[in-house]
């Protein structure tokens, strides 16, 4: 859970100011004889509920909850993001709730003031809500730390979203969930309700709007009180994305109904370049990290003479750097063998602060190399940058088989620097 990392972090953000941030040696959570009986939860939620009972009911609350973690600023790009893409007139039918599920007073207060300054206005207006779950919600610190010895952290986070679900449930009428490392399509809001005034009302429980982890699940906020309930009965058992898989078959929708095109995506994080931080991101990501079958690099863009193009391909932080684009540049990627791929990643931009960022961009597939030197004759269209970044995985089977290129291919011309920082591809079965 990050609070073995005894290391100092920065904070950045563009126009802000940077504060040194120190990081606990051990997160504590008060301890509690026993387990918070079920019943209690209703009560408890509910009395913190009672002081904006009175507020308006939304249409869409939003929900993320978040830990304090390597990158001390996702959860404000992510609310950065989430702002600037809905109109004045969707804000009107969003709330926005935010968990701070950690126990870390430090942190608690320094995040509540970086949310305060950025967002007054919206604080005020009673969009935007944040909680903090009392400590006796949680169930014993034993059972809670045991898990987290066995590198199970999702206990707790199990726990802290049944309380951010339980809180949410009068709120509104649609309760978006989303990971706090996320960014947004814009008008996300307008396209989640013409989705919902498609459908029969009866006739979902789960609807996706994204395909990956718990980012982009949109539920019937009359469903949170047994969601919560569901998830505090087994949060020991299961990650919550599957205990919400489970949910969803409980309550007899059999099929996943995954909504595109997708409107939330996992924002790659912006962390610092501290060796331990990413030793120790690298090796909780070990299991099912991008693995870059052998390659090579081709481009029409222009090539300077510090960065070069297969610095793109590489899974270090070396990047390649060009500048002026022209509709139609691409950056193309032709593997030695064919590979069966399982998810593509292309992030472009500066770490700090997303600066040279390709704004119009697409990422294809190529097959049926030929030729030498080799090129793929035919291409298809994987997905679009949004952003500056696009991570996607494959889930039509033709696609993803015997893939011989991957091409970024510019869209629109740009004028100034263009940072390609990686393209990630994962191959399937690969260990
Ligand atoms: C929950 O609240 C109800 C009524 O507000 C009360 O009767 C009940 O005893 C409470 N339950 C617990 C476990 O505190
Ligand atoms: C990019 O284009 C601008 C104007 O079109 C020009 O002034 C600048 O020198 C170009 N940059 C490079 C590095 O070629
Ligand atoms: C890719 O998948 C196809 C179909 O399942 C299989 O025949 C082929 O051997 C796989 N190729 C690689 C490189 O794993």
């Amino acid at each position: 859970m990050g609070s073995h990392w005894g290391v100092n972090f920065v904070l950045f953000m563009k126009g802000y100011i940077c504060l040194p941030l120190s990081m606990p040696q051990e997160a504590s959570y008060n301890s509690r004889k026993d387990p918070r009986p079920l019943e209690d939860w209703q009560n408890l939620t509910f009395k913190y509920m009672e002081k904006i009972q009175k507020r308006r009911k939304t249409w869409l609350t939003v929900g993320i909850s978040s830990v304090q973690q390597g990158d001390r600023s996702s959860l404000l790009y992510t609310l950065v993001s989430l702002f600037r893409v809905s109109s004045k007139a969707e804000q009107k039918h969003l709330t926005v709730l935010v968990h701070l599920a950690d126990s870390d007073l430090t942190w608690l207060r320094e995040t509540v003031a970086h949310i305060s300054s950025l967002f007054s206005p919206q604080i005020l207006k009673g969009q935007l809500l944040m909680i903090h779950a009392p400590s006796d919600a949680y169930p014993t610190v034993d059972s809670v730390r045991d898990e987290a010895f066995c590198g199970e952290f999702y206990s707790k986070q199990n726990v802290d979203h049944a309380f951010l679900m339980s809180f949410a449930t009068k709120l509104s009428d649609y309760f978006l969930l989303i990971e706090d490392n996320a960014f947004f399509a814009p008008n996300f809001v307008t396209h989640i309700h013409s989705r919902v005034n498609t459908m029969k009302s009866n006739s979902w429980v789960l609807l996706e709007f994204s395909n990956m982890g718990f980012l982009g699940k949109l539920f019937h906020s009359r469903d949170l009180p047994l969601l919560a309930h569901f998830l505090l009965l087994f949060y020991k058992e299961k990650p919550l994305d599957s205990l919400i898989s489970h949910f969803r078959m409980l309550l007899v929708q059999e099929s996943p109904i995954l909504c595109k095109p997708f409107l939330f995506y996992r924002r790659v994080s912006y962390t610092t370049f501290d060796h331990k931080q990413k030793a120790t991101a690298l090796q909780k990501k070990n299991a099912d990290g991008p693995n870059n079958p052998p390659g090579a690099v081709f481009t029409d863009m222009q090539v300077s003479d510090v960065h070069f193009p297969w610095e793109a391909y590489t899974l270090d932080e070396s990047f390649f750097w060009t500048h002026n684009l022209s509709t139609g540049n691409h950056l193309t990627v032709i593997l030695n063998h064919p590979a069966n791929l399982s998810r593509v990643q292309v992030i472009t931009g500066s770490i700090v602060d997303g600066r040279y960022a390709l704004e119009k961009g697409q990422v294809e597939l190529g097959y049926e190399p030929e030729g030498v030197p080799q090129h793929c004759t035919s291409f298809a269209l994987l997905g679009h940058l949004l952003e500056g970044q696009m991570d996607q995985e494959i889930y039509l089977k033709g696609m993803g088989y015997h893939v011989s290129c991957v091409r970024l291919v510019v869209t629109a011309g740009q004028a100034g620097g263009l940072m390609i920082r990686h393209i990630y591809l994962w191959e399937k079965n690969h260990k």
